[in-house]
């Protein structure tokens, strides 16, 4: 394995389906090793589709949803970039108030606080949880650190909750954001 590591980080949100094709491979294809780590919700969806042990075989490493015991090595490599995709408004919101209750969130987290590496997170997210009194201010707090989020109109307009099923992520504009984060400024 070689190129730069993408710690991808993935909820229990839409989209996550299709994270094998629509994200993991294109940036293998781009040089990228990537390294996925899935929050306690989204492990179980993707074990009961089957993803799980395809994204495995896709990307030669464990996909992680547990913490490792303090006497084991990591099973990841060391990562240029994190990627939340999908993020959650839960994941979001612990992100943006430091909690880190699952191992997902640890790694994130940290970079955070450390301001290295770069990270890109794309809420998925409906108008019901932009409207919640406490989501502007995550936004506010993730963005004053420089996490860059893929937001806005133009890549993810608001619909109210269930009422856009099946739809397509902005694979292009993530993928894009990832490429132009690992750059730097
Ligand atoms: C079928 C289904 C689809 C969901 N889609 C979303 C979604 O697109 N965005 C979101 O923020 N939450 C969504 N949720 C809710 C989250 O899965 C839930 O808040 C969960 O606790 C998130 O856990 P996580 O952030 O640790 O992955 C969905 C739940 C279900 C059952």
């Amino acid at each position: 394995m070689s190129g730069p590591v993408l710690g991808l980080v993935a909820c229990a949100a839409g989209g996550i389906e299709d994270l094998r094709t629509q994200l993991i491979e294109p940036m293998q294809a781009d040089g990228w090793t990537v390294a996925v780590t899935l929050t306690p919700t989204a492990a179980t969806w993707l074990r009961a589709s089957g993803e799980f042990d395809e994204i495995q075989e896709a990307t030669g490493l464990a996909v992680r949803d547990q913490a490792r015991l303090p006497t084991e090595a990591s099973p990841h490599p060391q990562v240029d970039c994190y990627a939340v995709v999908p993020a959650t408004a839960n994941t979001v919101a612990k992100l943006a108030l430091g909690i880190a209750d699952n191992h997902a969130l640890t790694g994130v987290s940290e970079a955070i606080g450390n301001g290295t590496p770069p990270i890109v997170v794309f809420p998925r997210i409906n108008a019901a949880h932009a409207a919640h009194p406490a989501w502007r201010g995550h936004v506010d707090t993730l963005q004053r650190v420089g996490v860059h989020l893929v937001v806005g109109d133009d890549v993810w307009p608001l619909h109210a909750p269930r009422s856009a099923p099946g739809r397509q992520l902005p694979w292009a504009t993530i993928r894009t954001t990832i490429l132009r984060a690992a750059a730097g400024p």
